[in-house]
C-alpha cells in the first residue's frame, strides 16, 4: 500500500469522521456495491447509517476502521462487528468494507482487512464470518487466506434492483 495511507481505529466516531464515511459510503454505492443501500444514494441515508453506526461504537458492540490519505480524508474503511449471541463469544463479524473508488488497487484494501483481522484478534475473537457479492473482494479475502464455504442466490439487491447471489467466508485466526 502506498505509505500516504494509514489505517487507524476509531474509537468515537464524530461529525468529521460521519462526513468521510458517509462519502466512502456513497461512493461505493453509486458504483454498484451491494452494501445494503438501494439507489439513488442519498447523503441522509448515508448520514443516518453512520450516525447509528456511531452509538453502536460507544457501546462496545463493534470496531470501525479507517483509511486516511496524507491529508486525513477517509477514502476507506471496514467494520468487525464484535457483539454476538452469548454462545457465540468467538466469533465477529466483517461487513462495510468499503474503499472509495479513487484509491482502489493500491493495497488499502489489504491493509484494511489485515487491521480488522488483528482489532478481532485482539478483542478475543478466533472466528470471523463475512458475505460479499463483489468479485473484487472475494479475491482479496481468498488472498489473506479466508476460506469460501459457498454461495447464495438470488440474496439481495444490488443498488440498480437486479437479484445477486452472495458468497459466503470464514476465517480462523490465531491458529
Ligand atoms: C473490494 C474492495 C474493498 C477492494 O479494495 P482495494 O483497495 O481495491 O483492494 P486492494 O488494493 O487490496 O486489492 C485490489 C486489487 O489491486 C491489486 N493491487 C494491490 N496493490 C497494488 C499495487 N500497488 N499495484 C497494482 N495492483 C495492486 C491487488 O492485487 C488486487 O488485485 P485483483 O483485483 O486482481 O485481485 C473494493 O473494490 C471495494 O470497496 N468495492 C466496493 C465495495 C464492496 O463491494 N465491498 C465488499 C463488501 S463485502
Amino acid at each position: 500500500m502506498t505509505g500516504a495511507i494509514q489505517v487507524r481505529c476509531l474509537q468515537t466516531i464524530g461529525d468529521r469522521e460521519i462526513q468521510g464515511l458517509s462519502d466512502v459510503l456513497i461512493d461505493c454505492v453509486e458504483g454498484g456495491a451491494s452494501v445494503s443501500f438501494m439507489l439513488p444514494m442519498s447523503r441522509a441515508k448515508a448520514e443516518a447509517y453512520w450516525h447509528r453506526m456511531s452509538a453502536s461504537v460507544a457501546r462496545g458492540e463493534r470496531v470501525v476502521l479507517v483509511a486516511e490519505d496524507a491529508a486525513g480524508a477517509i477514502v476507506g474503511t471496514v467494520t468487525v462487528i464484535l457483539d454476538q449471541p452469548e454462545n457465540q463469544p468467538h466469533r465477529g463479524e466483517i461487513a462495510k468494507m468499503l474503499v472509495h473508488r479513487g484509491v482502489r488497487r493500491q493495497g488499502v484494501g489489504a491493509a484494511l482487512l489485515a487491521a480488522a483481522e488483528r482489532s478481532a484478534l485482539s478483542a478475543g475473537k478466533t472466528l470471523l464470518v463475512l458475505d460479499t457479492a463483489s468479485d473484487d473482494a472475494e479475491r482479496l479475502y481468498a488472498r489473506q487466506g479466508w476460506q469460501r464455504c459457498g454461495q447464495i442466490p438470488h440474496y439481495a439487491l444490488l443498488p440498480n434492483g437486479t437479484p445477486s447471489a452472495t458468497t459466503i467466508f470464514f476465517k480462523l485466526l490465531g491458529s
